[in-house]
């Protein structure tokens, strides 16, 4: 195993207060993000906002790695320069979706189970060729009644921890994600719970199958209520129960953990991660950064709309939003900067 460049890259993507942007959008994610916004749903129109995101001036100021999605990995700017060779330049450690998405778990209803373990050594092997250094392979856990099932949690940490072992055989970094999802009408303290039991048992397969915890980072989901549940939470609670539950499940070999942002707005998602550096600083044992999606593209993808003149408009919202996150990892962030 290519142990230290393993921690050599997951150092690099937890550097200084920067972070993880995922811009891995499967094609049928993508274009429902697009039909949203009202942009064309076409591979030019994706390939043109793959282009405006990771052409933005300064990018490399604020962001440690980039997730990329296979359409995107091989795609480029108008005049040919591959996008992945774009985010070396600026410093940016280009990654890779590897998953397939999710399915049905047979035997349990409404649950999912993640595709995409067959024939992923060659993937990486090609991918890391082609100069990908960190995976990224997304497991769901639904909360609901009487769901998540042991079978459920077992069968997709399981897979999260074969992906992670082929992963690091190919000297790529695995982010493991285990996401729980905040759809439903559950509290704090049952997201608390679920959360804490999918990420003891993460850990189990984690170990049961050698995977080396200082080689791997984990992008899990920050610890909320359901969406539809009557008692939000304060950012403070918010951030005392993920911390806690982290503390609590994650080994502090880990060198880091980014989260997703999983449909906050991204001035929540923000001022959670906030509040986690404020009331925790100097006194975690891995780096606490952000992976996300939404929260740091929506606002740029919608102004963007698949309109050139956009361009320079949606890279600054693009940027801002990336640098209060930045400033979030610092326990510096305020609302007023918004
Ligand atoms: P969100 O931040 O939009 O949840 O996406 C993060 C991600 O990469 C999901 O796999």
């Amino acid at each position: 195993m290519k142990t230290q460049e393993l921690i050599t890259t997951a150092k690099a993507m937890m550097a200084g207060s920067k972070g993880l942007l995922a811009m891995d959008e499967s094609t049928a994610t993508c274009n429902k993000r697009f039909a949203e916004a009202g942009i064309p749903q076409t591979i030019e129109y994706r390939r043109a906002y793959r282009e405006m995101i990771v052409t933005t001036p300064n990018l490399g100021n604020v962001l440690s790695g980039a997730i990329l999605f296979d359409e995107t990995i091989y795609q480029g700017t108008n005049d040919g320069v591959l996008f992945i060779d774009i985010l070396k330049k600026a410093g940016i450690v280009p990654g890779i979706k590897v998953d397939e998405g999710t399915i049905d778990l047979a035997g349990f209803p409404g649950e999912k189970i993640t595709k995409g373990l067959d024939g992923l050594p060659e993937r990486l092997a090609k991918y890391y060729e082609l100069g990908a250094r960190f995976a990224k392979w997304r497991a769901v856990i639904t909360i609901g009644e009487n769901i998540p099932s042991r079978g459920c949690i077992e069968a997709n940490t399981h897979l999260l921890a074969r992906y992670a072992a082929m992963c690091q055989e190919a000297g790529i970094v695995p982010i493991v994600e285990p996401e729980v999802l905040m759809d439903g009408s559950h509290t704090l303290q049952r997201c608390f719970d679920v959360t804490r039991n999918t990420l003891h048992e993460l850990f189990d397969q984690l170990y049961a199958q050698n995977v080396d915890l200082n080689g791997l980072i984990l992008k899990p989901n920050m610890v909320v209520p359901g969406l539809d549940c009557p008692m939000q939470a304060s950012i403070d609670e918010v951030a005392e129960a993920t911390v806690t539950c982290l503390l609590q499940t994650v080994p502090a070999a880990v060198p880091g953990v980014a989260f997703l942002s999983g449909g906050q707005s991204p001035q929540l998602a923000t001022a959670h991660l906030n509040a986690m550096h404020v009331k925790y600083k100097g006194k975690l044992p891995w780096a606490l950064t952000f992976s996300f999606a939404r929260a740091i593209q929506q606002p740029a993808m919608d102004l963007w709309k698949g309109k050139d003149e956009n361009i320079a408009a949606a890279q600054k919202l693009l940027y801002q939003r990336a640098s209060l996150d930045d400033a979030a990892r610092r326990g510096e962030y305020k609302p007023e900067m918004e």
